[in-house]
């Protein structure tokens, strides 16, 4: 096994593996260098559903994929409820997965529940020629590069994370439109926070859209949350994954956000996705 680092400040390339037959010890190393690079990749997997499970459940306890607001009784008759299928397939008039071919917004996963997912794993089945390209930001850097007087605004902040609308914009099940970013569901996490296991400080956003400061105006939440995104944005410190079939990337929400370039709908993506289910909440970084 060998860990490529790519000359980018953020990520890796783990070769010469085959992950469903992966040694303990091996793991042992794979983990830590994820913790280091925040994203890693696996060229030429051949996986199965379970295959895929088994290998992410290695990095903890499986956490169901985002299926919206459903009961106990309407997510038992989800047949595979851990594993998402990202497509914009469509079958008998149906979409078989979520996310469509569009341009996904920036965001973290799942950060609009209480201890979002510690690991999301993608899994490329089918991908176009052209576009799908997923990007991944280093929120490390991102906040070692923010200036030192939007740092310490930052410090103190909680950012409320949108639960009603996926990375496309689209309600999620079971949720209802709503006026402002104020009525949004979803929990506040701290704006800056500190990796549980590296100890590393990271910025922590989720998606733009409908995200809101707590004990702010929605004024004064937006234009706060501008000036946020803008250094992001300035700052672009990203890895782009350009996929292929049999590609399998694992990032550390805690560490990067993410965002999905739209492909033409002529053309088919097929990817699978599974989450591991954090054991604590968020935790702020101590004020620098
Ligand atoms: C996801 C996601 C991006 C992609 O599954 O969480 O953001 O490239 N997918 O499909
Ligand atoms: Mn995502």
């Amino acid at each position: 096994m060998l860990v490529q680092p790519f000359e980018a400040p953020i990520g890796a390339d783990v070769l010469d593996v085959r992950i469903a037959e992966i040694s303990d010890s091996e793991f042992d190393e794979l983990y830590q260098a994820w913790l280091r690079f925040g994203v890693l990749r696996f060229r030429d997997q051949k996986l199965s559903d379970d295959e895929l499970k088994t290998f992410s459940a290695r990095f903890g306890e499986l956490e169901y994929a985002p299926h919206g607001k459903v009961t106990a009784e309407e997510l038992a008759k989800i047949p595979n409820p851990y594993v998402a299928t990202i497509s914009n397939i469509v079958e008998n008039g149906k979409p078989i997965g979520g996310l469509s071919n569009l341009e996904t917004s920036w965001h973290t996963d799942m950060s609009y529940i209480e201890q979002p997912p510690t690991a999301s794993l993608l899994y490329a089945i089918e991908v176009p020629q052209h576009g799908g390209e997923t990007a991944f930001c280093c929120m490390r850097t991102v906040l070692a590069e923010m200036p030192d007087e939007l740092r310490a605004r930052c410090t103190k902040l909680q950012i409320k994370h949108d639960a009603a609308h996926d990375s496309i914009g689209k309600l999620r099940r079971g949720h209802q439109p709503f006026d402002t970013a104020k009525d949004a569901p979803g929990v506040y996490h701290p704006a800056l926070i500190a990796h549980p296991e590296t100890k590393e400080p990271a910025l922590y956003l989720g998606r733009r859209q409908y995200a809101y400061v707590k004990d702010c105006s929605i004024d004064e939440s937006e234009q706060t949350l501008e000036e946020i995104w803008a250094h992001v944005a300035r700052t672009h410190q990203c890895w782009t994954q350009r996929w292929k079939t049999g590609d399998l990337v694992v990032w550390d929400n805690r560490v990067v956000m993410h965002r999905r370039a739209s492909f033409p709908n002529t053309e088919r993506r097929l990817m699978r996705r599974t989450q591991v289910r954090a054991t604590e909440k968020p935790r702020a970084a101590i004020a620098a």
